[in-house]
């Protein structure tokens, strides 16, 4: 077992609070995706995970043995965490060919050579870059060196796969190729991985978990559909999805159109709706006689490669209203439309961000 366990994590760099007081717990064989915005403390609470940065203060436990508390004055080095890291910016050996990089690990693990030799040529097949065996890194890509740095990792067979944005390098078709190689060694080899990334459609296809971090601070952690079905406050509803959830500010009608009417306080609360979450009809008489409808005109039809994002304004004003489709929308820019949402996808905001679960008349009294 490799369970990762974070107890009142911190790290500061002087004034800087890195990571602050994180407590999570990544199971053993898990997939998960760190994911948040530039500076969020990311790559920092990854580093503290494989030794190559202490805690500030708080626990790291790796199956169930405590690898760093400050407290006890425990640091057990990255070496002896039976992790394997890949980072942004890969350090092959420049003097070693391709093979040679990917076999030096288990020639320090005192592997036999015959065993070094057949896994290197199952990492490079697997990793498709047999036919660079002999190479140098200066002579490979970006994304070939990016692959070779993954192949001498996974060659340790390491019981935790830490990676920091490690397709960062590749193009669009290459990221894809190695996130289905990826997803597949993850079946295979039941390794743990925790896979950091800013790309939140990366961690919403890879993940079977995702950590939603927002200033050092874990906002949400669920799988993709539960941070994206039921975020937990504002930031992550804005942060999950593409197109973004479309936010009707606190006390618009147009909030108050999609709030139940039992909610006693309807100007203090946002409402997000999700772009999909929604029913666009043309309405040249207006919304008018369409119970929960909001009349709009369509602004613009933007074709996104097989689907469509509809942007149309409100008549009541404010920002654009995104609705995504994958059905060629009937209606035409400059149309006035009836916009019906789903009750779904609709979610509630208290003034603090933080998500309102509003239980109906009938369900207050069940319970
Ligand atoms: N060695 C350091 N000394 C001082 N501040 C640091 C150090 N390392 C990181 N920081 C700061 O800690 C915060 C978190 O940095 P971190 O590198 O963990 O972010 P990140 O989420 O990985 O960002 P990115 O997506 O840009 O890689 C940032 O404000 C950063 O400037
Ligand atoms: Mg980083």
């Amino acid at each position: 077992m490799s369970d990762i366990e974070l107890k009142n994590l911190r790290k500061w760099f002087g004034q800087i609070d890195a990571v602050q007081d994180v407590s999570l717990n990544i199971k053993s064989g898990s997939f998960t995706c760190i994911l948040g915005p530039s500076g969020c403390g990311k790559t920092t609470l990854l580093r503290m995970i494989a030794g190559l940065e202490g805690a500030s203060s708080g626990q790291i436990c790796i199956g169930g043995r405590v690898v760093d508390d400050p407290m006890q004055n425990r640091f057990v080095p990255a070496d002896q965490r039976g992790v394997g890291l890949v980072f942004q910016s890969y350090a092959l050996w420049p003097h070693m060919t391709v093979a040679q990089n990917v076999a030096f690990g288990l020639s320090l693990q005192r592997q036999s050579a015959a065993l070094r030799t057949k896994r290197t040529a199952e990492m490079l097949a697997t990793l498709r870059i047999s036919d660079l065996a002999d190479r140098y890194p200066a002579q490979l890509s970006g994304g070939q060196q990016q692959r070779v740095a993954l192949a001498r990792t996974m060659a340790l067979a390491p019981k935790v796969l830490l990676l920091d944005e490690p397709l960062s390098n590749l193009d669009a078709s290459l990221r894809l190729a190695m996130r289905a190689e990826l997803a597949h060694l993850h079946r295979s080899f039941g390794t743990t991985i925790v896979f950091v990334t800013h790309d939140q459609w990366e961690a919403m296809t890879l993940a079977t978990d995702i950590i939603v971090l927002a200033g050092g601070t874990v906002q949400q952690m669920g799988s993709a559909m539960e941070v994206y079905d039921q975020p937990a406050n504002r930031f992550v509803a804005d942060f999950i999805g593409n197109p973004p959830i479309n936010i009707f500010p606190a006390g618009s009608l147009a909030a108050l159109t999609l709030i139940p009417p039992w909610v006693s306080r309807p100007n203090s609360i946002t409402a997000g709706l999700r772009p999909e979450a929604m029913d666009v009809i043309a309405q040249d008489g207006g919304a008018a006689g369409i119970a929960g409808a909001l009349g709009a005109q369509v602004s613009a039809l933007i074709p996104t490669g097989g689907s469509w994002i509809v942007e149309m304004v409100l008549n009541l004003g404010g920002a654009p209203v995104l609705h995504a489709t994958t059905a060629r929308p009937s209606v035409q820019v400059d149309q006035p439309v009836a916009i019906i949402p789903q009750a779904s996808g609709v979610h509630l905001f208290a003034p603090d961000g933080q998500r309102l679960t509003i239980l109906s008349p009938d369900q207050k009294e069940k319970s």
